[in-house]
């Protein structure tokens, strides 16, 4: 599948832009003897035509870097060389390492600012978390570091280019196409307790609803210090809930959807806690508000992790959630813990109808009888979990237990849990 372009008045050449499957750019049978050609693997077409643009002063890096992005790519020594040849054409320009340096930065802001048909992906020598808050906050779209692989650079390219396609020319978010459309529900999982099961449900909920959903769902581990969400998940993440603080001035879909993991077996999103428990300071309620709410405009669902206590991050998460997830084990100093958090969540005049009790390990081998513990929350659970060691087993493997066993008691629970937020016919699911 290709798409094509001609502008002989702009300078570029003939540019065609396949989006198929297959290595990068084998040569396509066009007529202009130079013309562009690149292919991105899997990827789904897109809806402009765009041109690729190098732009690196060492020769030796600047072949290095467009030798990866197949044949047709247009070079440059500079950004004025760049910014010489802009007209309008959608642009995806690749900047090599030697635009990391403050002044080249200011250049690409002024650049990005003044070219709305201009998208940017810096490549660097070394990815220090200072560049990229500087790289993201001129309004770089992605930073990768060298070496750089072919796949992940070119997926880069498309995400940029897609972006471009549906960036809004004037400012109006509705010409995002996104702002019409309902907003997406979020759920957030708490629990008083440390260990009552918060994260596994979290995940296991967050795939099966990506299982389910046409629209995307995004799981945010806002477990801030502790969060484990991404070795749950055996994921090495890219970016994390730092950086897209860091980028809050400008945080925008596209640019939160470049800093977003992807669960390949299930599609589910996912934006991963700090790597390092000190980072967590440097994020507010305010700003993980902005981050979901900008997740919802694009998502079906964004469900959020939390730590086991409330604080300023976690009650502005509860206030804009549409569901409460309160998670507590079968033991007494489970229970006492979530009736404490019940009392605070009425002092903080949470609506009562946003709770949803689930009973974690809740079976008949421990000593507590579910009504009792109902008797003493005076909450009905809307959810009962077994204990199983299928869940600690799945954990390890970093495999979701709904996906790990599939057909374990737990699994059926947790598919039972996910019905309360997309219904599925229960035979269906059986096949
Ligand atoms: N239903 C269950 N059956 C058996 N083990 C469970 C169950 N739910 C959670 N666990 C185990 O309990 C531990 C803590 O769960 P986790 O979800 O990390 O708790 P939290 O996020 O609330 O601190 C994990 O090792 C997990 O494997
Ligand atoms: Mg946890």
């Amino acid at each position: 599948m290709s798409t094509f372009f001609t502008d002989e008045d702009n300078g570029w050449t003939d540019d065609s832009i396949s989006f198929g499957d297959g290595a990068p750019a084998p040569a396509q049978s066009i007529e202009a003897p130079d013309a562009n050609s690149l292919a991105v693997p899997g990827a789904p077409a897109p809806t402009v035509a765009f041109a690729v643009a190098v732009v690196e002063s060492d020769p030796p890096t600047q072949q290095q870097v467009a030798s990866l992005l197949g044949e047709g790519v247009s070079t440059f020594a500079t950004l004025e060389e760049l910014a010489a040849r802009l007209t309008g054409t959608p642009v995806v320009a690749v900047l090599g390492p030697s635009s990391s340096t403050p002044d080249s930065l200011a250049f690409v802001d002024r650049l990005l600012q003044s070219h709305r048909e201009l998208g940017a992906i810096l490549v660097t020598n070394e990815l220090t978390t200072a560049l990229l808050q500087q790289a993201l906050r001129v309004g770089v779209r992605d930073v990768l570091a060298m070496p750089v692989e072919t796949t992940q650079l070119v997926e880069a390219v498309q995400r940029v280019a897609s972006a471009l396609s549906t960036a809004p020319l004037d400012g109006d978010p509705s010409a995002l196409g996104v702002a019409d459309e309902e907003a997406g529900k979020v759920v957030t999982v708490f629990s008083t307790k440390g260990g009552a099961g918060k994260s596994v449900i979290a995940v296991n909920l967050a795939v099966l609803l990506a299982q389910r959903s046409a629209k995307p769902v995004c799981l945010v581990d806002a477990d801030l210090q502790f969060g484990d969400i991404a070795v749950m998940l055996k994921l090495a993440p890219q970016h994390t809930i730092v950086d897209a603080v860091g980028a809050i001035d400008r945080l925008d879909i596209p640019m939160l959807q470049s800093l977003l993991a992807t669960h390949e077996s299930s599609g589910l999103l996912i934006l991963p806690a700090p790597l390092e428990p000190a980072f967590a300071d440097q994020i507010g309620a305010s700003e993980m508000v902005q981050i979901v709410e900008t997740l919802r405009k694009f998502c079906s669902f964004v469900v959020i992790d939390t730590p086991a206590y409330f604080n300023d991050v976690v009650l502005g998460l509860i206030e804009i959630s549409d569901d409460v997830l309160l998670v507590a084990g079968m033991d007494i100093p489970n229970i006492k813990n979530v009736k404490i958090g019940l009392q605070t969540l009425r002092l903080l005049n949470t609506p009562m109808e946003k709770l949803r009790l689930i009973l974690n390990r809740a079976n008949s081998k421990v000593k507590l009888d579910v009504s009792e513990v109902e008797r003493t929350l005076q909450v009905t659970a809307d959810s009962l979990i077994p204990s199983d060691v299928v869940v600690p087993q799945s954990v390890n493997k970093g495999v979701p237990v709904v996906q790990d066993s599939p057909k374990s008691g737990v699994s059926r629970a947790l598919h039972e849990l996910a019905d309360i937020f997309i219904p599925v016919d229960a035979k269906r699911r059986r096949r």
